[in-house]
């Protein structure tokens, strides 16, 4: 197993690419299995995220060609997705547990084939992250769902209905509306979430030959289609990797442009809340320039919400940044229960920082202080990356698995801006 060493205190300084989204490409991916005619994405992240759903469309039926857009840091590889027939309708627990996202088979399999059998995903260590969202939207459409052993069973020819979320949810909008799309009827989906990464796979889908409007708004429209044809697509840069590296540039008091189409315009909810801190963005033709505008980090009070809101995919990083801040900032999480997870190590780097619920208080201090940390997902492991650039002395992160699932490069990419970081060989940890 590797850890990540970082020295810290260094400015980073210099051009930053973006790669693309890992919650765009999994969906757009899994749209895949909606098609005879071969779906071609580019701009896909090399990451561990993106190999497991990979093997699992595989298992499925799926043929994947990849060729590279070349080797800067800054290219990702475009994929060829095959999918003449379905081998097999059941996505197996191996694979479903290893990455939730896989639950997104479930719409194209049941869309396409009439039935899927999918394992269902169980908690991970952000919370409980039930999937009932899911299966009573696909019974509003017509689908039969049971649950046995362990798994969900999804059969029947798809009516369309009317679909009504009562609360958002990213995943259950993504699946529902691309089981929809060749549904022998009309689907309206109500609540559906806005996130930017639902518009990429809709205009994907759009590419496809599907009929859907209200593409960006809560309520989707798709008139199911007989079949859908291949296509060519380029995944979205990712708002959240790009927001993770604008605060890197505020916490070590440098300056980075993130180069990345379209940037502003997706980042919607994490720009207003960094510029409240004294971030400063300005758009060039590539991308964003970002550095810290003030003397010192402003501290801020933030709650996560659905898009456009402050993204809980955020928080982490953004609880990271504030531990430096003149003040104080309370930072409220409401999409996941148990997504605090960052705190204790954060505090064993000299953080200020007490949780009440679902509430966190950052008391701002002087400096952090480098320290072993280990995290147990994606965000907050970032977030002890991005404190390891800021403390003085060296911070070691541990499971740097969760960060190779979800960050590209990313000891490249800081490496190549000023950051003395690097993946060393971890002791059994
Ligand atoms: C997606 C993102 C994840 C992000 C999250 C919220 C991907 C691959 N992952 O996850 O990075 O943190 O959106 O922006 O895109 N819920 C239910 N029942 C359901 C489904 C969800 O109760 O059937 C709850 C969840 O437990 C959570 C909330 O709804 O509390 C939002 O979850 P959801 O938007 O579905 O997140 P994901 O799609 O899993």
């Amino acid at each position: 197993m590797e850890k990540i060493v970082i020295e810290g205190g260094h400015r980073l300084q210099g051009q930053l690419p973006i790669s693309g989204a890992k919650n765009s490409a999994l969906p757009l991916m899994c749209a895949g299995l909606l098609t005879r005619g071969g779906l071609t994405l580019h701009n896909l992240p090399h990451l561990a995220d993106i190999k497991t759903l990979a093997n699992l469309l595989c298992e499925l039926g799926s043929v994947i060609n990849y060729s590279e857009e070349g080797w800067d840091i800054g290219s990702g590889q475009t994929a060829n997705i095959v999918t003449d027939s379905i081998s097999s309708t059941t996505a197996p627990y191996e694979m479903v547990r290893k990455m939730r996202a896989s639950i997104l088979v479930l719409g194209p399999l049941l869309a396409r084939e009439g039935e899927a059998i999918v394992s269902l995903p169980g908690g991970c260590a952000i919370g409980n992250r039930p999937i009932d969202l899911h299966l009573k939207a696909f019974e509003d459409i017509g689908a039969v769902v049971e649950l046995k052993d362990g798994y969900v069973r999804a059969s029947g020819k798809l009516t369309g209905g009317i679909v009504h979320f009562p609360t958002v949810s990213v995943g259950a909008t993504e699946n529902i509306l691309m089981a929809a799309c060749l549904a022998d009827g009309t689907t309206v989906i109500e609540n559906a979430a806005q996130e930017p990464e639902i518009s990429d796979l809709a205009h994907c889908l759009l590419a496809m030959g599907a009929k859907i409007s209200g593409i960006g708004s809560s309520r989707l429209e798709v008139i199911g289609v007989p079949e859908l044809h291949g296509a060519e697509y380029t995944v979205m840069p990712d708002r959240i990797e790009a927001g993770s590296y604008a605060i890197a540039a505020a916490m070590t008091g440098g300056e980075l442009e993130l180069i990345g189409q379209k940037l502003p315009l997706v980042m919607t909810g994490t720009l207003g809340i960094l510029e409240q801190a004294g971030i400063k963005f300005t758009e060039t033709d590539h991308g964003l320039i970002t550095h810290l505008d003030s003397d010192n980090i402003i501290g801020i009070n933030a709650v996560t919400q659905p898009y456009p809101g402050f993204p809980t995919d955020m928080q982490a990083q953004l609880m990271a940044m504030m531990t430096l801040c003149d003040g104080a900032s309370v930072i409220t999480e409401t999409i996941f229960e148990n997504r605090f997870m960052h705190v204790p190590e954060l505090c064993r780097m000299g953080a200020d920082i007490t949780v009440n619920g679902a509430t966190a208080t950052v008391r701002g201090i002087k400096r952090l202080l480098g320290a072993p940390v280990m995290a147990t997902d994606l965000r907050a492991s970032m977030s002890l990356v991005l404190a390891g650039l800021a403390a003085e002395g060296t911070t070691e992160v541990n499971r740097i698995y969760h960060l190779d699932r979800g960050y590209e490069r990313l000891v490249q990419k800081l490496s190549s801006c000023g950051a003395k970081i690097s993946r060393q060989k971890a002791d059994g940890i």
